[in-house]
């Protein structure tokens, strides 16, 4: 997609404050850090659409861009952040959760991984919370213009091997990176097949 303008609309702190639910949606989620805000702009290529940090916490609120006037994407806080109370960790979980359950126009979940380091108890642990409430998802490996293919292959690999322990069909997966741009046309197919 060469055609690509895309806009901030709206940032929730809970799902009734979202946008009314009349186009396509595709949200983005995985732990803090792993790169949420800056996959979304290199897939709009605009570098400053969504706010990213080096340091874990950045995105706190549920925040909707509307692109080419046509669907929505959506950047929501990261899980797992350990810096935070629990009390207010808990509550950006719970509204990310809600509206993760309940959005009726969301099409598809990207859930980011990150590509460099093993297998995460809290990621696998998410796959399985969103495979019981029936969430579609596709996974996002992230960073992988950081290591050598070979390693990440090695690392995906790794993942799998842990997936199928419960799983019998594996999720679809896409490495990606936001400064090398790889995995951009494969999620716009993603995006495209589910408009
Ligand atoms: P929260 O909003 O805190 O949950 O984080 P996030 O998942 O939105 O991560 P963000 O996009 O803010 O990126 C976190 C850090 O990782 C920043 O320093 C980014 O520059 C870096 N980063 C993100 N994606 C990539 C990537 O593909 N490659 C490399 N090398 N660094 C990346
Ligand atoms: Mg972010």
């Amino acid at each position: 997609m060469e055609h690509i303008h895309a806009e901030f609309l709206k940032s929730s702190s809970v799902l009734k404050e979202c946008p009314e639910p009349d186009k396509p949606e595709f949200a983005f989620i995985g732990r803090s850090n792993v790169g949420k805000s800056s996959l979304i702009n290199m897939l709009v290529n605009n570098k400053y659409l969504a706010k990213t940090s080096g340091k874990p916490g950045k995105t706190r609120l549920i925040n909707h861009f509307i692109v080419n006037d046509q669907w929505y994407l959506v950047d929501l806080p990261g899980f797992g952040y350990a810096k935070v109370s629990k009390v207010q960790r808990e509550k950006w979980e719970k509204s990310s959760m809600n509206y993760l359950i309940k959005r009726e126009n969301l099409r598809m979940i990207f859930l980011l991984i990150d590509s460099r380091i093993p297998p995460q108890t809290i990621d696998l642990e998410f796959m399985e919370m969103l495979a019981t409430k029936n969430l579609p998802f596709v996974i996002l490996f992230t960073k992988c213009d950081k290591l050598k293919k070979k390693k990440i292959a090695q690392n995906i690999e790794e993942y799998q091997k842990e997936l199928s322990k419960t799983w019998t069909e594996l999720p679809f997966a896409i490495t990606t990176s936001a400064v090398d741009k790889s995995g951009r046309d494969e999620i716009f197919s993603v995006i495209e097949q589910l408009q």
